[in-house]
């Protein structure tokens, strides 16, 4: 099983097959996933189609509800933990896809976010149909350590995310939407810079570190999330 890998070729599935599927595996993965921020408490459950408010025009066999404390870097610590889970299931050829419209049915003031998932057919691509911003658009000048970043998948693929380069890695920002984009994506955004985070922990895992920095540059347009040494 290589994470890495994955970052080159996955893709978010929305076509499932009906197999059932072994989570005892995916459980265990979960139980060891290194998190964003250690201070604060995750869980989730695993329901089927039935058990979930279905907004988009396609669903899967199976939903990971994912439930957090909310305080703090609560939704980057959820992309961050969550996105690893996504590519360990593309490693053992289980599709997914983040789910924003769909909502579970038995609410629950933790709720965050569901993952679709189930055996899928197709869930790999060539690198060259991601449909991305360049690197020098997502980063203060173009450097290919950026790479595994710019390929995360983002709500309505908006890419939220900027790098400024420091002395020794890089201070992270979140794009600030237009007032027409702010509603739609201010949920999300914050976990698509977490899932952005977790390629690069995921494409440097020995050396990845991550921190708050007190006095960091405003970049305007930006709202500061964090550093990463890689
Ligand atoms: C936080 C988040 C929420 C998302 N919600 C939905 C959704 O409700 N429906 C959907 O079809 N795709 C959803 N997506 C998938 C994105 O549309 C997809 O990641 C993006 O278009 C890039 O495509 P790729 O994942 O195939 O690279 C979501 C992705 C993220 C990160």
């Amino acid at each position: 099983m290589n994470l890495e890998n994955q970052i080159y070729v996955r893709k978010s599935c929305r076509k499932y097959l009906d197999d059932e599927i072994d989570m005892d595996s995916i459980i265990d993965f979960i139980s060891s996933v290194e998190p964003l921020n250690d201070e604060i408490e995750f869980y989730y459950n695993i329901l089927s189609s039935d058990e979930v408010n279905i907004r988009n025009r396609w669903s899967a066999p199976y939903y990971l509800a994912i439930y957090s404390e909310k305080k703090g870097n609560y939704l980057e610590n959820v992309g961050f933990v969550f996105q690893q889970v996504s590519l360990f299931m593309q490693s053992i050829g289980i599709g997914s896809c983040w789910d924003g419209l769909d909502s579970v049915k038995v609410k629950n003031p933790d709720f965050v976010i569901l993952i679709a998932f189930g055996k899928s057919e197709k869930m790999t691509r060539d690198i060259s149909n991601f449909k991305r911003k360049d690197l020098s658009k997502i980063s203060d000048f173009e450097d290919d350590l950026l790479i595994p970043a710019q390929l995360a998948p983002s709500a309505i693929n908006s890419q939220p995310w900027f790098f400024k380069h420091s002395s020794d890695g890089f201070d992270v920002y979140r794009v600030k939407q237009n007032i027409v984009k702010r509603q739609l994506l201010k949920r999300w955004n914050p976990i698509d810079v977490g899932i952005a985070l977790a390629h690069m922990y995921v494409a440097n895992r020995n050396s990845f570190e991550f921190n708050i920095k007190d006095d960091v540059e405003k970049l305007n347009g930006h709202i500061y999330c964090g550093s990463i040494k890689i």
